[in-house]
């Protein structure tokens, strides 16, 4: 039977179209072979698989750039943003208790010199406790802090309860005679002897130095309790198998720098059984460099925004308008050149003037610069805060310092906070 004309050209187009569509599928199923299963981790051009997942959230001496480090409103600051780590330094008091504090004296974080005038240079060694309990831990950072106290080992342990992990950094065990010991009595007593996982999921233990000695031998007393090397520069990233091979042996961790790292040097670390931890760092483009180079555990004083970050959410909305456009850090000549030198950007994204009344810019070290009383930031406009001295003009404040203060090597990182402290933009840059 002759099918009409037009069924058969219906038929012929019909063919022509299915054929052209398994043509597609069979090209789509071909170009995703690797990528189709979801589970297949990444390879890096080197060939090695990247680690997936998210890294876990290590908070620097407490959420240090929105409380004064290391205190309980720093540490429960941490907690609220959702810290998975909580990281703090050790010392040892004159009557043998270890407390956390970063530095050797209690000059920079404490009012010791104004409570004890004759004890330079108030090494934290020659106080007791309860001198040491009287200090103000909180006014150095802002008046808004006063009463915060130094924190003993014990009291850090309680505050965080078991709901985040903690890692303590023998910091300058050669100068605390039986510090190691001491640390170990104390982990006993708390029963964090081995790899134990706190409320959140997060280790609960994991002890750090920079001294290996003092790393070893803990880890020969408690040789369960997960522990990290840290080494300045980075050297583990790029050692030797022969090097690597021996560090696995005893120890969990090392330390890396995102910013000079690959993710196949990552992967290798990691395939002799090492994790790898990140430099702190506070950047939102840093941070995701971070996750994605494959770290095991993120360093960040700013545990709110590295959480944004890795939930590719916005970190930081400014609520009045004003952000950190750019960082000038090395300009000719001196940074603190009279009438010049390094400053900070501010840029209004707004069309109405912004007061910018109490506003305060901080660096990675601390360093407060003030704003300007009665400054105002004209609609769309920079502003500029400058370091040094200088006289200053409707659309600039200088600070009056003497030296420097913004990095003009590796990375720095400046944040911004409005009136009421809180943190509306942070800015990072990688200077060298
Ligand atoms: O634990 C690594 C990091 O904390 C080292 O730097 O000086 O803050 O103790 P620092
Ligand atoms: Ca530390």
């Amino acid at each position: 039977m002759r099918l009409p004309g037009f069924i058969v050209q219906r038929l012929r187009t019909a063919l022509v179209h299915s054929a052209a569509l398994a043509a597609v599928a069979a090209t789509l199923v071909s170009a995703q072979p690797v990528s189709a299963d979801a589970s297949t981790p990444p390879e890096t051009a080197a060939g090695w698989q990247v680690k997936r997942g998210e890294p876990v959230v290590w908070s620097h001496r407490g959420a240090s750039k929105n409380a004064p480090e290391e205190t309980t409103a720093a540490y429960q600051r941490a907690l609220a943003d959702g810290a998975d780590v909580l990281e703090g330094d050790l010392a040892q008091t004159k009557d043998g208790v270890l407390v956390v504090i970063h530095d050797d004296t209690l000059a920079r974080t404490t009012n010791a010199e104004e409570v004890f005038p004759d004890r330079a240079p108030w090494n934290v060694i020659d106080f007791t406790l309860a001198e040491i309990k009287q200090l103000d831990a909180g006014s150095w950072w802002d008046p808004a802090f006063a009463g915060q106290r130094i924190l003993t080992l014990r009291e850090w342990f309680q505050l965080t309860g078991g709901r985040a992990g903690l890692a303590p950094e023998l910091k300058s065990p050669t100068l605390y005679p039986g510090m190691v010991e001491n640390l170990v009595k104390e982990l006993r007593a708390w029963g964090y002897t081995h790899d134990l996982k706190a409320r959140n999921g997060a280790p609960q233990i994991w002890v750090q130095s920079f001294d290996e000695a003092a790393l070893r031998q803990f880890h020969a007393l408690l040789p369960k309790v997960p522990t990290l090397l840290l080494r300045s520069g980075y050297p583990f990233m790029t050692a030797t198998d022969e090097v690597l091979t021996e560090l696995a042996t005893w120890t969990t961790a090392i330390a890396g720098n995102p910013v000079q790292t690959t993710a196949s040097q990552v992967a290798r670390v990691q395939s002799f059984g090492l994790k790898v931890v990140s430099e702190v760092e506070d950047g939102p483009s840093i941070l995701s460099m971070i996750e994605l180079q494959g770290y095991d555990y993120l360093f960040t004083n700013v545990p709110d925004v590295a959480k944004a970050v890795l939930d590719d959410k916005k970190p930081l909305r400014t609520t009045h308008g004003v952000v950190i456009d750019s960082v000038v850090y090395n300009p000719d000549g001196s940074d603190v050149e009279p009438g010049g030198g390094e400053y900070v950007a501010l840029r209004n994204t707004t069309r109405r003037p912004i007061e910018l009344n109490g506003y305060t810019l901080r660096e990675f070290g601390n360093t407060l610069l003030r704003v300007g009383e009665r400054a105002v930031i004209e609609p769309g406009s920079f502003y500029k805060v400058y370091v040094g001295s200088g006289t200053d003009r409707p659309d600039a404040h200088f600070n009056g310092l003497t030296a420097g203060v913004l990095a003009n090597t590796v990375t720095d990182h400046v944040y911004l906070y409005d009136s009421r402290r809180v943190m509306e933009d942070l800015y990072s840059y990688i200077a060298s």
